[in-house]
């Protein structure tokens, strides 16, 4: 018998197994509950007493040994079959979610569009602006009663006490920086965030966004900056929009207009949305006063100009029926992902 023995032993080690069903092979030939080694503990029985000690010994010895090999055989298995199961190049890939441009900077990208068309060219400023520019260049000196219409974030300057600093309250002063680093002819729009400091509501945010024109030449005239203005509407909210201007005052504009446009729902008839009036505020505009031109050392003999700015949430909120600023900054992807 123990020939027997060294011989099963010899077979269980050298078995080979590469998958689950060959493990299973293994298991039933050797230690199911018919396998062989199983078969032979039944057989101690019929062995003499003298032998009966080293034979039990050796097939417990090999009992141990084809168990042990089978257990760690299935770990072993278990293990690479998970690892091919993370491995399967066939699987389509995790679907993942693409981030979008923000409705107010899509807004923006349609008025730079249309306003590039016809030849106006995009420039910046600081949203931390000198009050210099943000006011005084612009005719609106500090006693000046208009100044009281924006109310204004003053930032606190320690470093530079010649100059004091503000948030600046509209796209206005990029006028001035332009019209101080370039010569006419001019024909730019500016972008951008200005803030105020307003309760915020339903219609009032502390920070929105606004662009603005100016066009400055030799013979620019009214009716300039409402083929412009009209030009623009029509491609913006479509071809039957009309333009009306409303006497208005700005301290950098003279004569100074509000502007408005014919409601685009009801085109004009009167609706809900421009309670019945058939009219919607856009902006504001004007024709650049003499006294700006001073401040930037342009002729106003030589030069006339005029210039216009509008609110992009405004102008977004109308255009998609959206009733609260508020909504715009809340960064809830539910309402971003509609646009
Ligand atoms: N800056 C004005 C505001 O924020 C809007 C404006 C009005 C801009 C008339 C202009 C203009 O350039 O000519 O209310």
């Amino acid at each position: 018998m123990l020939s027997d023995l060294t011989e099963i032993e010899q077979e269980v080690n050298s078995f080979s197994v590469t998958n689950a069903s060959e493990l299973e092979s293994f298991r039933i030939m050797f230690i199911s509950r018919n396998g062989r080694i199983t078969k032979l503990f039944d057989e101690l029985k019929n062995i003499s007493k003298e032998e009966k000690p080293a034979v039990g010994k050796k097939l417990n010895d090999i009992k141990k040994l084809a168990e042990g090999k089978y257990n760690s055989l299935k770990e072993k298995l278990a293990d690479s079959s998970a690892v091919k199961e993370t491995m399967d190049l066939t699987l389509p890939p995790a679907e993942f979610s693409v981030g979008r441009e923000h409705l107010i900077s899509q807004t923006l990208q349609q008025m730079v569009k249309i306003f590039r068309e016809i030849g106006f060219k995009v420039t910046d400023g600081p949203e931390l602006e000198e009050e210099f520019y943000n006011f005084d260049a612009l005719n609106t000196p500090y006693y000046h009663p208009s100044r009281d219409m924006q109310d204004t974030y003053y930032i606190q300057n320690n470093v530079d006490k010649d100059k004091k600093y503000v948030l600046r309250t509209h796209t206005s002063p990029v006028q001035i920086r332009t019209m101080l680093n370039n010569k006419p002819p001019l024909r730019i729009i500016s972008p951008g965030k200005v803030f105020r400091n307003e309760t915020v509501t339903y219609k009032n945010y502390f920070m929105f966004h606004q662009l603005e024109g100016l066009y400055v030449d030799k013979n620019v005239s009214m009716r300039d900056l409402k083929g412009v203005l009209s030009y623009f509407f029509k491609k913006f909210y479509g071809e039957n929009t009309k333009i009306r201007f409303i006497p208005s005052f700005f301290p950098f504009t003279e004569p100074s207009g509000q502007v408005d446009i014919t409601c685009f729902i009801c085109s004009g008839k009167g609706c809900k949305t421009c309670k019945e009036t058939g009219w919607l505020e856009v902006g504001g505009c004007g024709m650049v006063d003499p006294n700006v031109f001073k401040a930037v050392d342009i002729d106003p003999e030589e030069f006339t100009g005029f210039a216009f700015g509008m609110g992009l949430e405004r102008i977004t909120m109308m255009k998609y029926g959206i009733k609260d600023i508020r909504i715009l900054y809340q960064n809830d992807i539910r309402f971003l992902d509609q646009f």
